[in-house]
C-alpha cells in the first residue's frame, strides 16, 4: 500500500472510531433507552448505505460496460423503456425503505413513556432557563427538598423520572448516552425516564436553539452508586456551611451587600434571590455557567467580573464595582460553599 493510501486509511478508520465514542455520541450508549436508539441508528445507517451502494452501482454500471468495446460509440442513444426503473427505483424502493424507517422509529418512540400520564410523580424537576438548568429535587416533605443547578445526580442502575419545564423559551433536554431528546416547552411540562447502567458523568446539552448562548447551555448527569447518591442528597439538603475563616466571613458580607444576593439564594443566609442558580453548595459543583467553565478560583473571579465577556447576553451582569480585596474574599467565601 502506498504511503498516501495508508494515511487515508488511517484517517478514515480514526474518523469511524472517534465517531462511535465520546461523551456526546449516540453510538456509545450507557442506558437501555440510548441502546435502543443506537440500534435504530445503525439500522438506518445500514439502509442508507445499501441504497447508496445500489445507486452508485447503477451509475457506474454503464461506464464499466461501455469500456468493453467502442464499436457502438456512434450508435444512436436508445430512449424510452425506462418506466419500470422509475416505478421501482423512484417509488417502490423509497416507499419500502422510508416506511420501514418510519415504523421502526415509531416502535422505538412508543417503547419509552414520555407522556405525562406514563410517569406518575417525578422526583426531579429540571427547568430550562436562558442559558442554564435549574434542578429541583422534589421528593418528600418540603424540608427534604432542595435546589441546585446544571448538575443532575442520579443513582446508578435505577429508573429516574424527570419532569422538564421551561421558564422562558423552548429548550431541549438531551443526554445522548442515556436517552433521546425531550423538548422543554413553556407552560407544558414533559417527562423523561433516565437509566444509567454504569456509574459515570454523562454530558447533556440543550438541543433546541434558544438564543445567543444556546451552545453554552450544557449540563452534567452524574450517576453514582446508591450509597454515594444518598450521601450527596443528604449533603445537598443541608444549608450552606457557616464560613469559618475571617476572610470567608468578610466574603459573605460582600455577597450580601452587593448585587449577588438579589439574584442568588444561599440557604442559611439572607440571600434569597430567585433569578440565578442556587449557590448553597456551589463549591461541590464541577463547573460554572452551565458547564461552560471549570469551577475554580480563577474562573469564579472572572465570572463575577466578566460574565458578559465569557457568555454575552447572559442574565449575570459584570460586577465591576468591587475592589480587588472584596473580590478576593468573595471568592474565598464561594469556594467554601461545599
Ligand atoms: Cu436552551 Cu438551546
Amino acid at each position: 500500500m502506498s504511503r498516501m493510501r495508508c494515511l487515508t486509511a488511517i484517517a478514515v478508520a480514526a474518523l469511524l472510531v472517534t465517531g462511535c465514542s465520546g461523551e456526546m455520541s449516540t453510538l456509545d450508549p450507557a442506558g437501555e433507552a440510548a441502546e435502543t436508539l443506537r440500534n435504530l441508528s445503525w439500522g438506518v445507517y445500514g439502509a442508507f448505505l445499501a441504497v447508496a451502494a445500489a445507486v452508485f452501482g447503477l451509475i457506474l454500471w454503464p461506464v464499466v460496460r461501455r469500456r468493453r468495446g467502442s464499436f457502438d460509440e456512434h450508435a444512436p442513444v436508445g430512449i424510452g423503456g425506462g418506466e419500470p426503473w422509475i416505478l421501482v427505483g423512484g417509488f417502490a424502493v423509497p416507499f419500502v425503505v422510508l416506511a420501514g424507517v418510519f415504523v421502526a422509529g415509531l416502535q422505538t418512540m412508543s417503547a419509552y413513556p414520555l407522556q405525562n400520564g406514563a410517569i406518575p410523580a417525578p422526583e426531579i424537576v429540571v427547568t430550562g432557563n436562558q442559558w442554564w438548568w435549574r434542578v429541583n429535587y422534589v421528593a418528600g416533605p418540603p424540608a427534604m427538598q432542595f435546589e441546585t443547578a446544571n448538575e443532575i445526580h442520579i443513582p446508578v442502575d435505577t429508573l429516574v423520572d424527570i419532569e422538564v419545564r421551561s421558564a422562558d423559551v423552548i429548550h431541549s433536554f438531551w443526554v445522548p448516552r442515556l436517552h433521546g431528546k425531550v423538548d422543554l416547552i413553556p407552560g407544558m411540562p414533559n417527562r423523561i425516564r433516565l437509566h444509567a447502567e454504569r456509574a459515570g458523568v454523562y454530558r447533556g446539552q440543550c438541543a433546541e436553539f434558544c438564543g445567543a448562548q444556546h451552545a453554552h447551555m450544557s449540563f452534567l448527569v452524574i450517576a453514582q452508586p446508591m450509597d454515594e447518591y444518598a450521601a450527596w442528597l443528604d449533603h445537598q439538603r443541608r444549608p450552606a456551611r457557616i464560613p469559618e475563616s475571617e476572610e470567608a466571613r468578610h466574603g459573605l458580607g460582600v455577597f450580601n451587600a452587593s448585587a449577588c444576593s438579589m439574584c442568588h439564594t444561599i440557604r442559611g443566609t439572607g440571600a434569597r434571590g430567585r433569578i440565578g442558580p442556587d449557590l448553597t453548595h456551589l463549591a461541590s459543583r464541577r463547573t460554572l455557567a452551565a458547564n461552560t467553565l471549570v469551577n475554580n478560583r480563577a474562573n469564579l473571579m472572572a465570572w463575577v467580573t466578566h460574565a458578559q465577556s465569557l457568555k454575552p447576553e447572559v442574565e449575570m451582569p459584570n460586577i465591576t464595582q468591587m475592589t480587588g480585596e472584596e473580590l478576593r474574599v468573595l471568592a474565598t467565601f464561594l469556594e467554601e460553599l461545599e
